[in-house]
């Protein structure tokens, strides 16, 4: 291992762990306007501009978007980790419904080196859609619900992992379930 000099004349010791600050980029407000505020379609309205349909898309990569990294060592999984995402959510949104214990909010965030985690101890309450919630469009849903009598908020501890819910969902009487 040696030591690396980049070409603005910053050193890299060898042996260090260094890591690139993409969160503080991605909240930069030079960025994105309101960083801090939900705004779902932030990126959709981007796509909106003429010549910019195919841009601003979670798994691509640029200067202001580094949470895969970027250039030749961007990571190779973004787009199978996007999809997975992506239709994990919409599962969870489509069969469940989520909410927070009384007065209780958004867990803290919590860092561990450069990775941001939420509170494992944190706890949210969990309920199975009905069928009738649920669109008809989706049978195997709705079917899976309809024999189900789970439809029960219950308190889950963000430290259970999906596999064990996936458990529960299966085994078990109870709501715990996603
Ligand atoms: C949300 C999920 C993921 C995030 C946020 C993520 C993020 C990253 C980041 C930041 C890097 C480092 C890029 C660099 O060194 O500059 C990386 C590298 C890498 N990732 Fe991912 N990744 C995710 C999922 C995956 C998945 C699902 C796979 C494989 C199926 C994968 C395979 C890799 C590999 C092989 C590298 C090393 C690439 C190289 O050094 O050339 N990642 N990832």
């Amino acid at each position: 291992m040696e030591d690396i000099k980049l070409s603005d004349g910053v050193k890299l010791p060898a042996g260090t762990h260094f890591a690139v600050a993409s969160g503080p980029v991605l909240l930069d407000s030079d960025n994105v306007p309101s960083p801090e505020k939900f705004d779902p379609m932030r990126f959709y309205r981007k796509r909106q501009v003429p010549g910019e349909e195919n841009k601003h898309l979670l798994p691509m990569t640029d200067k202001n978007h580094l949470h895969f990294g970027h250039g030749k060592y961007a990571c190779p999984g973004r787009f199978f980790a996007v999809n997975e995402m992506k239709m994990i959510l919409a599962r969870f949104l489509i069969e469940y419904e989520f909410k927070y214990p009384e007065g209780d909010g958004r867990p803290k965030n919590m860092t561990m080196d450069e990775n941001v985690l939420p509170d494992p101890e944190a706890t949210f309450m969990v309920r199975k859609r009905t069928a009738a919630e649920m669109n008809p469009r989706f049978p195997r849903c709705t079917e899976r619900s309809r024999t189900s009598d789970r439809y029960f908020f219950e308190t889950v501890s963000l430290d259970r992992s999906i596999d064990e819910l996936l458990h529960l969902d299966r085994n078990s009487s109870k709501a715990i379930l996603i």
